[in-house]
């Protein structure tokens, strides 16, 4: 299959072939004016400006992108959006005055999500998170982790994780898998928090593996839910299953979640809205990605993730949605980039780095992912023709991506 796009107007996100940018890096958004873009066996084989357009050959599928621009597709490090039916209740209940902590604490929140989940069957759960998958891809997202944790008992995290693989196996986005066992104590374990973190352990991690449903072990670290000892005795006990940690982290407090994730060499450690200067210390000598969640702080009205700081300060940094029922019930990457923008002043360019190569690094698939470069998966999408990529963050909900193509194949959905 041989695909060439002409007439793109902005091709970005060029290069990058592997790494992960960081610092004053994250400012090197390369792009060409007046381009080509030539995909072969879904990937990307080549571009350059439009005036060296090789002679197209009768196997070439052409594709005209009318002078919009052309991206590579995001990539969404976190999100939870196999879930079951919706939380609006407790929206409403936020806008009334409780916090995400005093709901949670009245036994909402993510028991509520697996109380809902532990009624609907595989096939149910399937149809439900496919509409959501559907509503992102066309939203422009390329690759994609997706955590259990609202099963939250051995039989309903299998149920979830099952769903995660048959998404996988049957949609053109890449997914990646993250057993979040860890999300909240088990109804079946209240009031026995040690017991349940045992549990995870010695049963759910060995039948997990032996089906092989996990990349990655993640633990919600923080106040009022894991410790960060029960959190370093979850990410050693994943390592053994060959599982790395990628951790939910300095949410709602400090409560050691940088430190462990460093410590166990996790692959990222996510929200950090309640992160503090010794925690950006610790992440300058780690390869462990912080990653902020933007739409998270907007939707419970909470403090940013300090992202200028961050880059500032030469650490690495990725956007991701946190796409759940609880605290983002929405996976749109475009707005996250916007927030990040506006809210935690990072530039057009360093935000679109951290949605796109630095997100795909915090799933392990910048090899594959997060730009356009020879060699990678041709995930990308076209959008109107726009003045400059600032526009992008700049036109926050103007629903400017046009035509989405994921393996080099343009995606139509049902
Ligand atoms: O990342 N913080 C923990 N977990 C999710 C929310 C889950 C929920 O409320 O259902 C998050 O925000
Ligand atoms: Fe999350």
């Amino acid at each position: 299959m041989k695909l060439l796009i002409t007439n793109i107007g902005i091709l970005a996100g060029i290069g990058h072939d592997k790494r992960c940018l960081r610092g004053a890096e994250m400012s090197q958004l390369y792009t060409l004016e007046n381009a080509y873009l030539y995909v072969e066996n879904g990937r990307v084989a080549a571009y350059g400006r439009s005036e060296a357009l090789p002679k197209v050959e009768e196997d070439v599928l052409v594709v005209d992108a009318q002078g919009g621009a052309v991206l590579p597709s995001f990539c969404d490090s976190h999100t939870h959006i196999v879930y079951a039916g919706s939380r609006e209740g407790e929206f409403v209940d936020k806008i009334r005055g409780l916090s995400y902590a005093e709901i949670a604490k009245r036994g909402g929140g993510i028991l509520n999500s697996a109380d809902r989940l532990h009624e609907l069957s595989e096939d149910e759960l399937y149809a439900q998170a496919m509409k959501r998958v559907d509503e992102v891809i066309r939203k422009g997202t390329g690759a994609i982790e997706i955590k259990s944790g609202y099963g939250l008992n051995l039989e309903d995290e299998l149920k979830m994780l099952r769903v995660i693989r048959r998404i996988k196996e049957t949609t053109p986005l890449k997914v990646v898998s993250n057993f979040l066992g860890a999300h909240a104590v088990g109804r079946a374990y209240a009031g026995r928090q040690s017991e349940y973190v045992d549990h995870i352990i010695n049963d759910m991690l060995p039948a997990i593996a032996k089906e092989n449903l996990a990349d990655f072990i993640d633990v919600f670290c923080d106040e009022g839910f894991f410790t960060a000892d029960e959190t370093r005795r979850l990410l050693q006990a994943g390592a053994k299953y060959g599982l790395r940690g990628k951790i939910h982290g300095e949410e709602l407090a400090v409560s050691g979640g940088v430190e462990v994730a460093v410590e166990c060499n996790a692959l990222s450690v996510d929200h950090l809205e309640a992160m503090d200067d010794h925690d950006i210390d610790l992440l300058k000598h780690s390869d462990t990605m912080p990653t902020a969640l933007p739409g998270t702080s907007f939707f419970l009205n909470m403090p940013f993730a300090p992202g200028r700081k961050m880059i500032d300060a030469g650490l690495a940094m990725a956007i991701a949605s946190d796409y759940n029922p609880g605290s983002t019930p929405s996976g749109d990457m475009k707005f996250a980039v916007s927030l990040a923008c506006i809210k935690m002043r990072l530039m057009p360019a360093e935000a679109i780095n951290a949605a796109t190569i630095n997100s795909a690094c915090a799933m392990g698939l910048s090899e594959d992912y997060g730009s356009l470069a020879v060699g990678k998966v041709a995930n990308f999408y076209i959008t109107d023709p726009i003045p400059s990529i600032d526009f992008i963050p700049y036109a926050y909900t103007t629903p400017i991506i046009r035509r989405v193509f994921l393996r080099g194949e343009e995606y139509v959905g049902e």
